[in-house]
């Protein structure tokens, strides 16, 4: 990443360039997807979101929500994360979830929880749930429910259902 680049935690005034940002990446539809459901209601801005800045304006940006697991908490849920498609393919993708990870390990989570591509986020050490062993509010592609372990064992130790945290 070049130095004009700047990587940082998420301000709450960057909330509305996100919006923009998912609107061309994702278009409308991005609101009824399971994963929006967990998030509803949680505050918008987590210690382990992450943005991308060159000069003013925000490129890339990845959400990172507590959420509770069957109840236990220490768990995040990943996403969304988007890079706008003018710099796509340069690594950003990349330096933001590698930074979340690494910021979250920090904050003592234990688990990482997502719905994406395995192609993609397996790099990260993202690996399919059991179907079964995790449940989201909603549909979801079993293929895609994906969890990265930051404590050895926290992925066989997380059953249930999952509920995003609501208290910042
Ligand atoms: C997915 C996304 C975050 C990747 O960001 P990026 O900055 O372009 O990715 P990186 O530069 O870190 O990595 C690029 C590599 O990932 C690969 N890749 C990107 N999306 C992929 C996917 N869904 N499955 C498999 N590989 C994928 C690219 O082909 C590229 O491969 P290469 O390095 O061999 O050329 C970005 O493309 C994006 O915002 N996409 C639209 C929104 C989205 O799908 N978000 C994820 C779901 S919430």
């Amino acid at each position: 990443m070049s130095p004009q680049f700047i990587s940082r935690p998420v301000a709450p005034e960057d909330l509305p360039a996100i919006s923009q940002l998912h609107d061309k990446v994702f278009g409308p539809g991005r609101f009824t997807r399971t994963a929006y459901r967990v998030r509803e209601g949680t505050p918008a801005v987590s210690p382990y979101c992450r943005a991308i800045l060159l000069g003013d304006r925000l490129i890339a940006a990845v959400r990172i929500t507590p959420i509770a697991i069957g109840g236990k908490p220490g768990a995040v849920l990943l996403g969304p994360v988007a890079v706008d498609p003018d710099f796509a393919s340069q690594g950003f993708g990349t330096r933001l979830i590698t930074e979340a990870i690494t910021t979250a390990k920090a904050g003592n989570i234990e688990l990482v929880l997502l719905v994406g591509d395995e192609p993609y986020y397996g790099r990260f050490g993202f690996h399919m749930v059991p179907p079964g062993q995790i449940t989201l509010p909603g549909p979801v592609d079993p293929r895609r429910l994906l969890a990265a372990e930051l404590i050895e064992g926290a992925a066989k130790e997380a059953h249930g259902l999952v509920a995003g945290i609501h208290t910042s």
